[in-house]
Order: structure tokens, then sequence, then C-alpha cells
């Protein structure tokens, strides 16, 4: 029988105590958790206090910890434990998908330079296995694209605006006291969780790594009644869509809320799933849906990782050293609708304008722009300006 592996978890919040329940409800896994380091130690447990520690180093020195499982919420914090775990040639799994977008470099080197794993399935899209597709079945350069719905959060809080009539700030509080959103809840609505996710996917499916900044993000905190009522009068709805797509030799990406006709797939994403097409030169299209936030859901992706960890399953960047020579690039045209009240977009800015239209307390335009123009455009930081990509773009 293979030997029994230790775990050392850092946090015990929604995700640690997913990983909690689904460790304790299979046989397959030859794994148990030794230690927990958490932040608060007056808050009450539901386990045995004895798990509990403040002592990262309780679980860092600990010869017979094999695997360290990062869990928290902070980033800083959790890039240090990583660091610490991977000098010390313990493999790491994490689902912090901000602390690696923003330390993905380093985080590669210390992989190399201390050759011991870091595993983060849990970090895109939840429980929907993405990084090891990408990584093993779509190991070729024939994936030309992947876009969808990678953050539970928002869709829960689009789901309800559409669905149930509910206002935004109610939905919101409601993905937050189901755990479905980030404990800042800006990285959800802003578009910026996605857009970490996104920069962890460019890596696996095309060899190219960016830094968060160079990746365009757009959120839907800005979206009003008026548009909604838009979107339902086209028989629309508004999904936040991150996408990465490979033209030639050049790659494009993006964060930004799209307009989706109720027959598209991706429409059937909704609540807390996430939902991703992948497209390949020869494949077309596939589909994966799952929840993609949620304690459990969570903590399913972790477990599969740990469970790679006991057949020295690890990343080998393959599209990376493939050395793909693909260019990523901010030089594409897109059809944006821009709403406003409080300032008119520059109209300078767009390459044509197909409609403007003005009413009492309800302005709009639909033009074509550059996204690396959109990027800087001054009239996107009013609070009274929201952007949605039409249906008419690649
Ligand atoms: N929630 C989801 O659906 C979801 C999905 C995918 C990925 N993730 C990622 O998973 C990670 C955890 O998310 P979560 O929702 O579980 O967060 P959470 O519920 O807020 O829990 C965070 C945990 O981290 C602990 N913690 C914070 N700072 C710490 C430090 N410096 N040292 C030790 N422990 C510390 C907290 O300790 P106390 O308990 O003492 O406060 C708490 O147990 C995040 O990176 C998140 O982005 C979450």
């Amino acid at each position: 029988m293979e030997r029994k592996i230790n775990l050392g978890v850092f946090g015990f919040g929604c995700v640690g105590q997913g990983l909690y329940t689904v460790l304790h409800q299979t046989r397959g896994i030859n794994a148990e958790i030794k230690k927990i380091c958490i932040k608060h130690p007056e808050k009450k447990r539901p386990i045995d206090p004895s798990f509990f520690t403040t002592s990262r180093d309780e679980i860092l020195n600990d010869p017979e910890i094999d695997v360290v499982v990062e869990l928290i919420d902070e980033v800083e914090a959790a890039f240090e434990i990583v660091s610490s775990a991977l000098r010390k040639k313990k493999a790491v799994v994490s689902a912090n998908k901000k602390m690696i977008a923003e330390n993905f470099e380093a985080l590669l080197k210390l992989q190399r330079d201390y050759n011991t794993p870091f595993l983060y399935e849990a970090s895109c899209c939840a429980s929907i296995p993405v990084i090891r597709n990408l990584e093993e079945y779509y190991d070729n350069d024939l994936l030309t694209s992947v876009e969808g719905i990678l953050n539970g959060s928002t869709n829960y809080i689009l789901t309800h605006l559409f669905e149930h009539g509910l206002r935004f700030n109610e939905a919101l509080k409601r993905a937050q006291e189901l755990g479905f959103a980030e404990s800042d809840p800006s990285l959800d609505v802003k578009g910026l969780d996605p857009k970490y996710k996104l920069l962890i996917i460019l890596v696996h499916a095309f060899g190219i790594l960016l830094k968060p900044d160079d990746i365009f993000n757009y959120g839907i905190q800005n979206l009003k009644d008026a548009d909604i009522r838009y979107a339902r009068e086209k028989n629309d709805s508004i999904k936040l869509v991150a996408k990465c797509k490979k033209m030639d030799n050049k790659v494009f990406a993006y964060c930004i809320p799209r307009f989706v006709a109720l027959s598209d797939t991706l429409n059937k994403v909704t609540y807390e799933y996430n939902g991703l097409l992948m497209e390949g030169a020869f494949s077309e299209h596939q589909f994966f849906m799952g929840k993609g936030a949620g304690g459990n859901p969570t903590g399913s992706a972790v477990l599969s990782d740990i469970s790679a960890l006991t057949y020295q399953y690890r990343y080998e960047y393959k599209k990376l050293s493939q050395n793909l020579d693909y260019e990523f690039t901010q030089n594409i045209e897109l059809e944006i609708y821009v709403s406003y009240n409080n300032v008119s977009p520059d109209l300078n800015d767009f390459d044509s304008i197909s409609v403007k239209h003005a009413s009492p307390g309800f302005n709009y335009l639909i033009g074509k722009i550059n996204l690396a123009k959109l990027k800087q455009c001054d009239w996107l930081q009013d609070e009274t300006v929201s952007v949605v990509l039409t249906e008419n773009n690649f």
C-alpha cells in the first residue's frame, strides 16, 4: 500500500472546510490533515481544536508534512507560505488565483529551482478541470480559443438580476452569504478575479505569460436597470465573459461583459456555475460546465490535485516549453455598447459609430473601438458608464 500523505493546510474558511468535508467522504485517497494554520484563534471551529495553530512554522518545519495546501484569502501571506514550502521541497496545492497571477514568473522559477510540484486546479473555475485538460489533452498547437464564464459570484448576481429581478446589492449579499464571493467582492464585480484566471489559462493554453495589468478587464458593477431592460428587449442576457483567442500567431485576451442570446450555450451557465468553451482547429467546439464557487466543489478540485501528487503528477508547462512564439496583441477591433449619464464617451475614440440614442435618463451608443484604445479611455472610469460587448465580435 502506498504511504499516507500528511497534509498541512493553511486556511479553514469556505474552501478549507470544503476540503475537510470531501477528504472525509472519500476512501480513494490515502491522505490526512495533520495541522491547519489559521489567523484568528478565537473563532469557533466545527472540528477538534487540536488541529489548529497560528504558527506557520508548525507546518512548514514539520518533516512529516509532505504537502502544503494553501487556502487563505490573503495574497502576500499566501505567496510567502507557498514560496517557503517550495524552498523546503514540500509539494504545494493552492486555490489562490490572485496570488498565482501576480507571482507567476517567480512561482515557475521556484518550481524549477527546487524541483518541486505546485498544482492549482481549483484556482480556475473551481470544480471544472481546466488546467490539467489544457496541459494533457490540448497539449498541442491546435487549440484556437478558450472563452467562458470564469466567475461564479458575478454569474450568480447576473442570473438573479435577469431571472428574478433582484437589485444588484441584494444579489451580491446573497452570493456573499453562500460563500461564492471573494472576501473582497470588488475582485469579482470589477472582473479582476476572472482576469487572474484568464492569465493562468493563457500560460497553459498558449504559453503566454503576462502580468495582470496587461489584460483589459471591465466588470458588471455599473450595470443599470436600463441596461438590463435593453438586453431583455433584444432577447439577450448579459454574461461576464473572459476570452483568449489565437489568430495566426497573435493572441488577444480580455474580460468584459457581453450580450448573450438566450439560445447561446453560455446563457445556459447560470447561478454560481462556470462554463468554458474550447475551440480547436479540428476538434471545433467543446463545452465544460461545473460549479465555479463554493466550499465543496472547490474542495473537490483541491482534493484532485492532492490525489495527482500521489502519482507524482506535475505541470510540465508544455506550451511554454514548445516555444510557440505566439505574440500577445491588443490590436483588435471590438464592437461595444456604452450607456452613460454623467459623461459622454469621446466619439473620436471610436473607429465607427452605428447607433446613438438619447432619452431622459438613458443614453447609449454602439460603436467599434480598438481594444488598446478602450483600455486608455478616461470616460470608462465614470460610475454611470457601462460597457457591454455586442454579439458581433470575434
Ligand atoms: N470561496 C470559493 O468559492 C473559492 C473558489 C475558488 C478559489 N477560492 C480561493 O480559495 C482561497 C480561500 O478562499 P475562501 O473562500 O475559503 O476564504 P475564506 O472563507 O475567507 O477563508 C480564509 C481562511 O484563510 C485564513 N487566513 C487568512 N489569512 C491567513 C494567514 N495570514 N495565515 C493563516 N490563515 C489565514 C482565515 O483564517 P481565520 O479562519 O482564522 O479567519 C480563513 O480560515 C482564496 O484564495 C480564494 O480566492 C475560493
